[in-house]
């Protein structure tokens, strides 16, 4: 078993209001959570002072995005400087839904990474092919791509997890096989070896995004390179907890 610490994210993408996040925060603060797994919530931004104040300490707070540059006339982005000014220490890029619904280019990924990691912000950098890319057989192609333009913009692995996220699999009920989703983690672990180092190789935290739910986050979490899960709609409901409590 690995020395990397377990990391299970909840993308609560755009939904809630105050009254249901304050029940889900209750639910979180309230629970029982493994002490070696760390948890962060990824809140819409308008809502993330709020849930940095309404979340248990233990519990880390997440951007779902941010802009790549610290200020100016960017109506209606919001840069990493602001995220840290709400109290909240993590941001989320790279996400299939920013990638595909928003049309980011994985050069303008690149330079959110940079900027964030600069200005202090952990990363949970996002990356994963869609159906006919793995249909073709170039999924290891595609992830390998999206890596490498975030590996060129990271200067310090030790504030980022790597999320693997099959578009395919994304809020579809279609999760990856725990099969599936170990060959993919092996593959983006070997390819950190081969194009950062050792110590990055095993010490990042790859995790898995797609469809988790507490009836299949202990079989995933079981395989030797699935350090974590981003989950999406499981992420606002009371099963939650059973999923950041997957590793035994
Ligand atoms: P679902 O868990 O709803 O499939 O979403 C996954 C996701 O996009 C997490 O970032």
């Amino acid at each position: 078993m690995s020395t990397r610490s377990f990391f299970v994210g909840g993308n609560w993408k755009m939904n809630g209001n105050k009254e249901t996040l304050s029940g889900m925060m209750v639910e979180l603060n309230t629970a029982e959570l493994h002490q070696h797994t760390e948890v962060v919530c990824a809140a819409p931004s308008i809502y993330l002072d709020f849930v940095r104040s309404g979340l248990d300490p233990r519990i880390g707070v997440a951007a779902q995005n941010c802009y790549k540059v610290s200020k100016g006339a960017f109506t209606g982005e919001i840069s990493p400087d602001m995220i840290k000014d709400c109290g909240a220490d993590w941001v989320v890029l790279g996400h299939s839904e920013r990638r595909h619904v928003f049309g980011e280019s994985d050069d303008l990924i690149g330079q959110k990474v940079a900027h964030a990691l600069e200005s202090g912000l952990r990363v949970i950098a996002c990356i994963g092919e869609k159906l006919e890319e793995r249909e073709a057989g170039t999924t290891e192609e595609v992830v390998y791509a999206q890596t490498q333009v975030i590996a060129e913009n990271v200067n310090d692995w030790g504030k980022v997890v790597l999320a693997y996220e099959p578009v395919w699999a994304i809020g579809t009920g279609q999760t990856a096989t725990p099969e599936q989703a170990q060959e993919v983690h092996e593959k983006l672990r070997a390819w950190l070896r081969a194009n950062a180092s050792d110590d990055v190789a095993d010490s990042v935290r790859i995790i898995y995004g797609g469809s988790v739910t507490a009836a299949n986050c202990r079989e995933l979490a079981s395989q030797g390179d699935v350090d974590g899960f981003l989950v999406g709609g499981a992420s606002l409901k009371p099963e939650f907890v059973d999923i950041i409590n997957a590793r035994a």
